[in-house]
């Protein structure tokens, strides 16, 4: 198991697998500029699929949600997918991507085995999402949603990030589009993690304002809250049910104390949160012990890197320190570390 001193079990494994991205959303990434991880410094697919079986077999993960940058750049997505589906105990498996591309790769995703995805999206305007993501993409996004629902990656869930002067007003218009459209959307309090560390409490939307915007046009009643365990986010039914709208108040009510993840970077890096300083390199492990070109386990080096592991997450911090005075922000942008 992943256990740490207070007492929390991480069963949810976040696996970035590349650091890139093809759009540049202004919360995330600068303009230009970013410097990209260097190819041999990249985990291969048969590392990240050694990683996650060590995980799943080793230390009690029972989801994997794939991440980036943009996850789908990662050409080798098909085939890690399809290659953990078929692990003993096999993981849940989600994919958090910006949806452009899914279009194509949707049907496949599915049929190797992904259960989910959750799409990012903050506006229904075209011409907002461009000056948000810096790219024309908007109708890819939209296209990328059809296609996960129509292949059956469901619940397909839509994330928002709210930014003050941009999309802040838009918060019925996407809960109304997302009922209609059969979209579970759940909005993102923006955290401080973009890479030009301009984030700023004051004017950040929070998750009051969210549902106060929302409740102008909707009935929204709380789900109770033992729904919420591990999840992070909160849930509101809307107009009496069936659908439901999450809000992840990151910022203003964190789940730290219900945290169940663990997380690794697309350069073999353990994190033991979003926010954490510090990082623990499996991939000097995994280097050390290359596995047999016939892919037979090591069970000894296996059991080594299980043990790294552990230790890191034994170190997990209480909390992400947001509301301490001596906060600073993790070194790497979001885009590094994995949704
Ligand atoms: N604050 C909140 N959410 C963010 N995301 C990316 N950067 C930030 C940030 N600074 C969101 C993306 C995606 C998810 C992985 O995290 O929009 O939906
Ligand atoms: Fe890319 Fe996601 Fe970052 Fe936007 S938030 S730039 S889609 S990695």
């Amino acid at each position: 198991m992943l256990i740490d001193t207070y007492g929390r079990v991480a069963t949810d494994l976040r696996v970035s697998l590349t650091d890139r991205c093809n759009l540049r959303c202004t919360y995330c990434m600068p303009e230009e500029g970013l410097q990209w991880l260097a190819k041999p410094d990249l985990l291969t697919d048969d590392e990240i699929v050694r990683l996650i079986r060590i995980a799943v077999t080793g230390l009690g993960i029972e989801e994997v949600r794939f991440t980036g940058g943009e996850p789908l750049l990662r050409p080798g997505l098909v085939g890690i997918v399809e290659r953990c589906a078929a692990l003993e105990p096999r993981p849940r498996m989600s994919l958090t991507t910006n949806g452009i591309g899914l279009k194509r790769t949707a049907e496949a995703l599915k049929a190797a085995g992904l259960d989910r995805v959750n799409v990012s999206l903050d506006t229904l305007r075209p011409d907002v999402f461009k000056t948000l993501t810096r790219r024309d993409r908007h109708r890819d996004v939209l296209e990328g949603l059809e296609a996960a629902r129509e292949a059956g990656l469901t619940p397909v869930k839509v994330n928002t990030v709210l930014m003050p002067g941009l999309n802040d007003d838009e918060a019925p218009d996407l809960l109304a589009w997302a009922v209609e459209n059969g979209y579970e959307l759940r909005f993102i309090e923006q955290m401080p993690l973009d890479a030009q560390h301009g984030w700023k409490r004051e004017g950040m939307i929070t998750a009051g304002d969210i549902l106060a915007s929302l409740r102008t046009r909707f009935d929204l009643t709380e789900e109770g809250s033992e729904r919420r365990g591990s999840a992070p986010a909160e849930r509101w039914v809307v107009d009496g049910g069936p659908h439901r709208v999450g809000v992840i108040a990151s910022v203003t009510r964190p789940f730290c104390a219900a945290c169940d993840r663990t997380r690794l970077t697309a350069d073999g890096q353990v994190r033991t949160c979003l926010f954490a300083r510090e990082e623990t390199d499996l991939r000097a492990a995994l280097r050390a012990t290359p596995e047999d070109p016939s892919g037979a386990p090591d069970a000894d080096a296996d059991a080594e890197i299980a043990r790294i592991w552990r230790l890191a997450m034994w170190g997990k911090k209480a909390g992400s320190g947001l509301d301490d005075p001596t906060f600073l922000q993790p070194e790497r942008p979001m885009s590094a570390i994995g949704g």
